[in-house]
């Protein structure tokens, strides 16, 4: 399938007010490995130092510069193509959660990059990969002074810290208004994550009626 086709398919989805398999995909292999990213490495933080913690760190930078990868390219994809019309944009809530969903990807890129400075920072060039198998550089800090190295360590932990502590709050709140939807608005922004039935029968609870373009064949 050309990319032109693929995106013809992820409009047809978004038409009738669901997210594409390939945007569900994203959304929901993302969303498990951030989840699972802000816990482990809370857990890595309260273990004793020694060779358990470091290879747990390593897992740790292993997963975080996957998320950065998967996050470039779901914002190129996502670049290309809209969203399913399921919320008024205009709307306070609507604004809320598009100024969520724009931090969301902010932090897919900013969590990495701190962490990708702190790791540089620490002697010895220690070994980082994209999910396990694509190798990955250090950034070249080892010629800089030590305090210069200690200063961009510092900066980074705490930006590292601030944006971990934003998106893990970020998240019950964005999760808990796409439940809200669902149980008291009783509309299809939950289900326009999840429908993987494709456009022919969206099958969505409480569906509104077809946005599809008249040049298409109607449905049986
Ligand atoms: C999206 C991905 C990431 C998330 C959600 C994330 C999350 C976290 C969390 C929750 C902590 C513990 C903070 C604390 O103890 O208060 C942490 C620490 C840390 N992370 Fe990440 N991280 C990500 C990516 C990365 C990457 C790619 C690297 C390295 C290449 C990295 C390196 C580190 C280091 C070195 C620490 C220890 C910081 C310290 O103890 O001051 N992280 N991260
Ligand atoms: C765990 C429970 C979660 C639920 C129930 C949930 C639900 C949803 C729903 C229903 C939408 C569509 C909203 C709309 O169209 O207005 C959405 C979009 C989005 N969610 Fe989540 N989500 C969850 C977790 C997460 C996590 C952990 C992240 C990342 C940290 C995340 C990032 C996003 C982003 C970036 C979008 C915008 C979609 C795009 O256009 O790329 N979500 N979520």
């Amino acid at each position: 399938m050309s990319l032109v086709a693929a995106i013809e398919w992820a409009e047809g989805h978004h038409r009738r007010g669901l997210y594409s398999p390939i945007g569900v995909a994203f959304h929901w292999a993302m969303a498990a490995l951030m989840i699972f990213q802000l816990g482990y490495g809370w857990y890595l933080g309260w273990q004793p130092a020694g060779g358990d913690k470091y290879l747990g760190y390593q897992t740790h930078t292993e997963v975080g510069l996957a998320i950065m990868l998967l996050g470039t390219l779901r914002f190129l994809w996502r670049s290309q193509i809209g969203t399913p019309d399921t919320v008024d944009e205009s709307s306070f809530s609507g604004r809320a959660s598009h100024v969520l969903e724009v931090w969301f990807y902010f932090s897919f890129f900013a969590l990495p990059i701190s962490g990708w400075v702190m790791w540089s920072t620490l002697p010895s060039n220690l070994p980082l990969s994209i999910a396990g198998v694509i190798p990955f550089p250090n950034l070249p800090f080892d010629q800089l002074s030590e305090g210069l190295q200690h200063r961009l360590m510092q900066w980074a932990a705490t930006a590292h810290v601030w944006v971990v502590w934003i998106t893990a709050l970020a998240i019950p709140g964005h999760a808990g208004a796409a439940v809200l939807h669902y149980v008291v608005k009783r509309d299809r922004v939950l289900p326009s994550m999840f429908d993987l039935n494709g456009p022919q029968a969206p099958g969505v609870a409480g569906s509104a009626p077809d946005k599809g373009s008249a040049d298409e064949p109607p449905r049986a």
